[in-house]
């Protein structure tokens, strides 16, 4: 486990017995969120051992993902506890969410020509036809064998190919980059096993030798894509980014912006589903579709907590936390708390907007929300319209961890002759 070496304990009461243990089960992996009000119901800051605490509420989440007190776990504080700082992947991975101001922005800075609003907006007619593309696909296998996988046909193929248009990484290698994407998924995870930590290593180190090899051909013919963007920042060396570098921000930015999309492609089956009220509502009003896309990020995110330490002494809802502690922000539980949103369980499309917490807060805000709601946006009322009884087969099965609620499968077919 990834914990640090506070310099005192905090004064908060213990995390419920077992939790963590308990939200990496099958069971909890499935539905998290009565795990996430146990630990609620124990206080809106608890310790997990003496140098962690848990945290579950919106106001102090918030407070941890926007003071500038609050930094990631960096390299440097990795390193002075001994955690996983020279294994391959924490060489190669030393990105974004591993960086602290100033470099942090300079290299988010340099990746964020494509998720600009007019470039997204030039983006538009690839992803609808992307869309066009895979709910074809997807009507095929039904029509022929009456049950397909959505996860392996539609969910993580699609936002794959839509990263591969972005990157500039050949249409011939999306299978390969949709299983890198995967494998490299348990990097992220603060409660991976040495074991899951190992294969993701390998998996890391393979993506990026990979990635390493476009940007070699990219450098000797440059296109339009962001990895020819991205090496005009090497050449002109303004920033001294080596070619590594920025190999490493190609290697997370395809993994962050897969994994995260496709749980939020395949939670949407499963919410239309479960509340058809929801679903009609939403196929008669396609329009409200950015609403929808809200409250489904709100009710279960893609990705459910974010670490952070603090760089000096401060308290958080009166607990004194020593500097260098390392604490887990539940966002998931905090888009849930029911002293920030009214009724927080029950999906609701037509809620009044309010702000979650689903693409984090301050300097790490997700950096491919933009593209994410595009892609959401373009998808999920087509597949309303196209589908309409769509219907899971079994249950769906989920990768291990619990910040990325991945999906591995999830067998869908249709309902014959029903209407929603
Ligand atoms: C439903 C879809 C998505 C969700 C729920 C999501 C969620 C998040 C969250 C919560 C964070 C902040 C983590 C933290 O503060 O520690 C984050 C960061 C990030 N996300 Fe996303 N994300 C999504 C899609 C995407 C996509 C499509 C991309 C890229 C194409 C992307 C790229 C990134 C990057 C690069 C960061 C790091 C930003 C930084 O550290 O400055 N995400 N995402």
């Amino acid at each position: 486990m990834d914990t640090a070496t506070a310099t005192a304990t905090p004064a908060a009461p213990p995390a419920p017995r077992g939790v963590i243990r308990r939200l990496q089960s099958r069971p909890g992996r499935q539905d998290p969120f009565p795990l996430f009000e146990e630990i609620r119901n124990a206080g809106p800051v608890v310790s997990l051992g003496p140098h962690a605490l848990l945290v579950t509420g919106y106001t102090e989440c918030l407070q941890i993902l926007t003071h500038r007190i609050w930094h990631v776990p960096d390299h440097m504080w990795r390193a002075a506890r001994g955690l996983h700082s020279d294994g391959p992947s924490a060489q190669i991975l030393n990105t974004l969410p591993r960086l602290n101001p100033p470099l942090h922005g300079r290299l988010r800075r340099m990746q964020s020509g494509p998720f600009t609003p007019a470039a997204l907006e030039r983006l538009r007619p690839a992803v609808r036809s992307l869309v066009r593309v895979h709910l074809d696909r997807l009507d095929t296998e039904l029509t022929q064998h009456g049950q397909a996988d959505f996860i392996d046909t539609v969910a993580r193929a699609l936002p794959v190919a839509v990263m591969c248009d972005i990157l500039g990484m050949p249409t011939e290698d999306r299978a390969l980059i949709a299983r890198y994407s995967l494998e490299t998924a348990a990097l992220t995870e603060p409660f991976a096993t040495p074991a899951q930590t190992e294969a993701a290593d390998a998996a890391a180190v393979e993506f990026h030798a990979y990635v390493m090899a476009l940007l070699d051909e990219r450098a000797r013919n440059p296109g339009t894509d962001l990895m020819s963007q991205c090496l005009s920042h090497e050449r002109s060396g303004t920033g001294q980014v080596s070619r590594e570098e920025l190999a490493a921000h190609i290697v997370f930015l395809a993994g962050a912006g897969v994994e995260t999309t496709s749980s939020l492609f395949a939670t949407a089956v499963q919410a239309f589903e479960n509340h058809p009220g929801q679903a009609l509502w939403l196929a008669a009003h396609p329009e409200a579709v950015h609403q929808a896309i809200e409250e489904l990020t709100r009710w279960d995110p893609s990705v459910q907590n974010a670490v952070r330490v603090p760089t000096q002494d401060t308290t958080l809802a009166g607990t004194p936390v020593p500097a260098g502690t390392l604490v887990h922000a539940f966002i998931a539980a905090a888009n849930r708390d029911p002293s920030h949103f009214e009724d927080p369980h029950i999906l609701d499309f037509q809620r009044p907007p309010q702000r979650s917490l689903a693409f984090g807060a301050g300097t790490h805000y997700c950096l491919g929300a933009p593209l994410a709601r595009l892609n959401a946006a373009e998808f999920l009322p087509e597949l309303l319209r196209r589908f309409p009884t769509l219907r899971t087969a079994g249950p769906a099965t989920r990768a291990p961890g619990i910040n990325l609620r991945t999906f591995l499968t999830l067998p869908v077919t249709r309902r014959p002759n029903g209407t929603l």
